[in-house]
């Protein structure tokens, strides 16, 4: 299917924010900021129950339009289907929010097959599949444009998170290039790099009882999605939420990585908790 445009036939088109993994944690909050800002939501995740209760929320919290699409992203038909939608609800994507993501914790050599592959295919694969959808048309238009979810951990290989750190590097290196291939035509294209955030993610890697739970103190979903929102509208090409995560991305650019490597793979290692599901 192609990319939506102004129009649906008689109808024009309106526009509105894609959200995906937005049932809960990061990404409902990013919801929740777009539509209280009075944009249209369209939150993907799924399953489908979670999902409707928390489109039902924003709705009831902001007022405006919040819709529901129950949809596996790494589907090879995820963005014509997500396209689909738009079109019956007589929206068009003028934001994507590139939010779902999973986390793997523990050795790389114990992690199955399986979970690498859907980790990849999550965290790169759909994102940048779905990018490569919506960004042409947003280009079109001279208006829009993608934010990425990476991660702090974007920044430094992450031993014991190894094939995440890798994948949010993806995210940080694809989000900055494509930001300066789309200079000049409208649309933008950012990546937003939170540290640690209170959310169930770390409990899902078996990560929640790993060094840095405790060392590092966790933001809060809310305000990741208030200083997304913020360095949207700004214009940043990296929002990173507070005041500690600038100050860990620069120390972890400047640290060679032989000192860094071994540091970071203390506050990730040690303990690991069995997987909540
Ligand atoms: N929490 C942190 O400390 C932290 C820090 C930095 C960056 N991040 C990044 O922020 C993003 C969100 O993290 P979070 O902590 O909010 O995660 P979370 O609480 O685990 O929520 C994940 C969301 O993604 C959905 N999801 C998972 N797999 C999906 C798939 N294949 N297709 C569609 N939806 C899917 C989940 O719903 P269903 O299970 O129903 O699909 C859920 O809505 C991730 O990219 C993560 O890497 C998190």
């Amino acid at each position: 299917m192609e990319p939506s445009h102004a129009t649906n036939g008689a109808n024009p088109l309106r526009p509105a924010v894609v959200v995906t993994g937005a049932s809960e944690g990061i990404g409902l909050a990013i919801a929740h900021r777009f539509a209280a800002a009075g944009h249209p939501v369209l939150l993907i995740a799924r399953r489908p129950e979670p999902l409707a209760a928390a489109a039902r929320e924003v709705k009831s919290r902001s007022g405006g339009a919040a819709h529901a699409l129950p949809l596996d992203v790494i589907a090879p038909d995820a963005a014509a289907r997500i396209e689909a939608e738009l079109v019956r609800l007589g929206l068009y994507a003028d934001i994507l929010v590139n939010n779902a993501g999973v986390g793997l914790g523990g050795p790389f050599t114990e992690h199955d097959a399986a979970g690498i592959a859907a980790l990849v295919d999550l965290n790169v694969r759909a994102l940048s599949l779905l990018t490569r959808h919506f960004l042409p048309a947003m280009i079109a238009r001279r208006r829009g444009g993608v934010i990425n979810v990476a991660s702090l951990g974007g920044f430094a290989p992450g031993p014991y998170q190894a094939a995440y750190y890798a994948s949010k590097a993806y995210v940080v290196s694809l989000s900055r290039a494509l930001a300066s291939e789309v200079r000049g035509t409208g649309a933008r294209v950012c990546v937003v790099t939170p540290g640690p955030v209170e959310t169930r993610f770390h409990a899902r890697m078996g990560a929640d009882t790993a060094p840095y739970r405790y060392l590092m103190r966790a933001m809060s979903a809310d305000a990741v999605a208030r200083a997304t929102y913020r360095g949207w509208r700004l214009g940043f090409r990296v929002i990173q939420p507070g005041l500690f995560t600038p100050v860990m991305s620069l120390l972890m650019r400047v640290t060679p990585w032989l000192i860094l490597v071994p540091i970071v793979g203390l506050l990730l290692g040690a303990r690991y908790t069995r997987k909540d599901r």
